[in-house]
């Protein structure tokens, strides 16, 4: 799939802007504080339904403005027209001019990968980040995982406000716990399915930028068995949610479930986030985001569009190049850089000047 044009209006520091993209490496360069994230950023809004860098979305209405409009024209098999404007009330997206009622219901059109500078980080930061990745991942992989998700969550919800009451009901903290069991047994199937393929893919695309052999591994950490069959599943959970119901009456929350799950990455065998450089951290996260790419390539059989924000200055030009190499495997990429790089993989140059966006290839 690949993104045609990007209309602003009042998005960011944006007044009115068109720009058309095209096929290929799509480099958008421009001095800092020019508005480069913000442009990428409007891309990712439009394929998560929310942005990468914020929960404030009246940040995103430029100053001095009452509304921000982002329309996108896509092309996959045929050409669909997405728009969201943000006001003060809120966000409202179309879809070829349709609202939709929940904003989930842009997952799989716009699949964006993004990488940001604070991805380096997803290996040190708090396991709730690394469950956002696993859940962006898998919402667009499978249909039912959201289903599943969302099922669950509100189990939770419910509880953990019960577990607050008074007079606990301890059938209906069973009712709810048999109901959370069904849905973590689907939600654990997908979530290790994730990890076994991104294990597969992210060592052959940590070895074509590195061109290394260290070895990548990933394991995934939950409280419930992970290859097993339903019945033995439930047992062994029914029998954990026993054994902890007492100390979750007491700290009146829920210690055990899938919102607990997490992932560690060893290089060579060693944890990343305790023994890795800052640099392994760095090709390892972006290997992980385009491990998860190649996923998607292979489920949906369309290339989704990449988003790589501000990652060449951090590489040398050994990797620069390596990375390029993997980027040609990819329909659309957009790269921001605060400097015009040069690289024949390059299709098409922007710059942005005073919050005006011109095309220079
Ligand atoms: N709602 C808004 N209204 C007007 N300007 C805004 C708004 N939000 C952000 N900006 C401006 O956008 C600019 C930052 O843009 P952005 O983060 O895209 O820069 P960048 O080109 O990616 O810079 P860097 O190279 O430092 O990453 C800042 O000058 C900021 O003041
Ligand atoms: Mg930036």
């Amino acid at each position: 799939m690949k993104v045609n044009k990007v209309k602003l209006i009042s998005f960011r520091n944006y007044q009115k802007e068109e720009i058309s993209f095209e096929k290929g490496i799509n480099l958008i360069y421009g001095p800092n504080a020019s508005g480069k994230t913000n442009l990428v950023e409007s891309i990712a809004l439009l394929s998560l339904g929310k942005s990468f860098r914020t929960n404030e979305y009246e940040n995103l209405i430029r100053v001095d403005s009452s509304f921000s409009k982002v329309e996108i024209e896509l092309e996959k098999n045929k050409i669909i027209n997405l728009q969201m404007i943000i006001s003060k009330n809120g966000k409202k997206v179309y879809c070829n001019e349709v609202p939709l009622e929940k904003l989930s219901e842009l997952s799989g059109i716009l699949i964006a990968i993004t990488f940001i500078p604070e991805d380096v980080l997803i290996f040190k930061d708090s396991p709730n980040v690394r469950r956002r990745f696993i859940d962006i991942c898998l919402a667009n992989l499978y249909r039912r995982y959201i289903y599943y998700l969302s099922e669950y969550k509100s189990y939770l919800k419910q509880r953990n406000a019960l577990l607050k009451e008074e007079n606990i009901s301890l059938d209906l903290l069973k009712i709810f716990e048999e109901k959370m069991i069904e849905d973590q047994y689907h939600i654990i199937i997908q979530r290790n399915e994730l990890f076994k393929g991104l294990e597969n893919k992210i060592n052959l695309i940590f070895k074509k930028i590195s061109l290394k052999e260290d070895s990548i591994k990933i394991k995934y950490q939950t409280d419930f068995l992970i290859n097993s069959n339903y019945e033995e599943f439930k047992k062994d959970a029914l029998i954990k949610y026993e054994e902890n119901r007492e100390n979750d009456l007491k700290r009146k929350n829920s210690s055990i479930g899938i919102h607990k799950d997490d992932f560690t990455v060893y290089l060579n065998d060693k944890d990343i986030s305790l023994f890795g450089s800052q640099g392994q951290n760095r090709l390892v996260s972006l290997s992980l985001k385009l491990a998860y790419g190649e996923l998607v390539k292979e489920t949906i059989n369309d290339d989704p569009v990449l988003i790589l924000d501000d990652v060449l200055s951090e590489l040398d030009e050994t990797h620069q190049n390596n990375l390029m190499n993997v980027l040609l495997d990819y329909e659309q990429v957009f790269i921001t850089s605060a400097k015009k790089e040069v690289n024949e993989n390059i299709s098409c140059l922007y710059q942005i000047e005073n919050s005006v966006v011109t095309r220079r290839k």
